[in-house]
């Protein structure tokens, strides 16, 4: 039995998600890692070593540290998940991870979208993966849809309903005509807002996301001050009530579209959606990408877009990629793993 190490960054939501994921779901995890791997975490940095924490009774003190040089330094971790957020700290320990020849997971889509050209340069150069599953649409597995399932297409254009919590605080307005400070504050209470949450509502964390879609499926770099951005600041209870009136509901979308001569339209704004339409059902938390593809034609993907459960879903899931590639098990998609029998439920007469 082969123990792969994880140095954790970060032990807010979606850290102490993954760690509360691997300890329920360990066993079923390694067995589906191949070989036996199990998956273990070593090291967790944090801010704030005295912080009261929900998981403090389970987790060892000696694994948390301050120093993220402990992390990417460690022999006992073999792959380095960076949950911390932000562009600077965040940068510096997933470049170290990376020269130190150690695969990353992470979920900073304002990283990879604001310096993803530098840190792909550096993976590229030490031959070691960046995994990011969890930076677009929280459980939703986007990204894995358009690198393998898509891979065959050339995708003409994504809308997408791609940040929580201004859908949330959208929907919270039209339901129960609370004002937005309050909606926003509820959203941040659940754990679906960002450390700085004026990323959620001036339409920015959205466009990260949409960045990141657009480098998947068309393979250039997109410049940040070349795509046009709005959020959901100015959206007043008048405006969800007019839209209401003419058969709309209001939501932020993304829309990442080809245009002629293969350039590439992005943009973030608060759209009018007449309300018999797919995209008007996605509420709350909840997230929906709709992707059109000339081969495959007309997709849409929803689920939960935000939170700890989903987000340390995608987290994990792109902790035994990184776990086969490294342990040499990638066994799995054409085989079905065939074991002892089970129990099925008998058909009721
Ligand atoms: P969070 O709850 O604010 O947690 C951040 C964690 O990182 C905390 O444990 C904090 O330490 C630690 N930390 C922050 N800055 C640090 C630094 N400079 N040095 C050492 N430790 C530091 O954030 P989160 O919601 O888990 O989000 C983490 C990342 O996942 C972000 O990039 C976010 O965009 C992304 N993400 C979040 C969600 C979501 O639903 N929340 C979904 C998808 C992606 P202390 O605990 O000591 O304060
Ligand atoms: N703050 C983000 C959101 C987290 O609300 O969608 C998921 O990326």
């Amino acid at each position: 039995c082969k123990k792969l190490g994880i140095g954790l960054a970060g032990f807010g939501t979606v850290g102490s998600g993954v760690w509360n994921t691997l300890e329920k779901n360990g066993d079923l995890i390694s067995d589906r890692t191949g070989k036996g791997v199990s998956l273990q975490i070593s090291k967790i940095l944090v801010r704030d070593l005295a912080k009261t924490r929900a998981t403090t009774s389970t987790v060892p003190r000696e694994i948390l540290t301050t120093d993220w040089h402990e992390l990417v330094q460690d022999p006992a971790v073999d792959i380095v998940v960076e949950l911390i957020g932000g562009t600077s700290d965040a940068f510096e320990i997933v470049a170290a991870a990376l020269l130190a020849k150690k695969p990353v997971v992470t979920g900073n889509k304002a990283l990879l979208a604001e310096r993803g050209v530098e840190l792909f340069a550096i993976s590229r150069k030490m031959e070691t993966p960046i995994f990011f599953e969890a930076a677009i649409a929280g459980g939703i597995p986007i990204v894995k849809t358009v690198q393998d399932s898509f891979v065959g297409n050339q995708i003409h254009s994504f809308t997408g309903i791609i940040n929580g919590t201004s859908n949330y605080i959208l929907e919270q307005m039209t339901l129960r005509g609370i004002d937005y400070p309050e909606a926003l504050q509820e959203a941040q209470d659940l754990g679906y807002a960002e450390a700085d949450p004026a990323l959620d509502v001036n339409g920015w964390d959205a466009a990260h996301k949409a960045i990141l879609l657009a480098t998947l499926a068309y393979g250039f770099p997109i410049d940040p001050e070349q795509i046009y951005v709005t959020g959901i600041e100015q959206v007043r209870p008048t405006d969800i009530s007019f839209a209401k009136s003419l058969g709309y509901v209001i939501k932020l979308l993304a829309i990442v579209r080809e245009r002629d001569c293969g350039a590439v339209e992005l943009r973030v704004q608060p759209s009018f959606i007449a309300k018999n339409h797919i995209l008007a059902a996605v509420n709350g938390v909840f997230n929906a990408v709709a992707v059109n593809a000339d081969a495959a034609g007309e997709s849409l993907f929803y689920g939960r877009g935000a939170g700890q459960g989903p987000t340390a879903s995608s987290v994990v899931a792109d902790l035994v990629e990184a776990a086969r590639d490294l342990a040499h098990t990638s066994r799995h998609r054409g085989f079905l793993p065939y074991r002892e029998a089970g129990t099925l439920v008998p058909i009721e007469e």
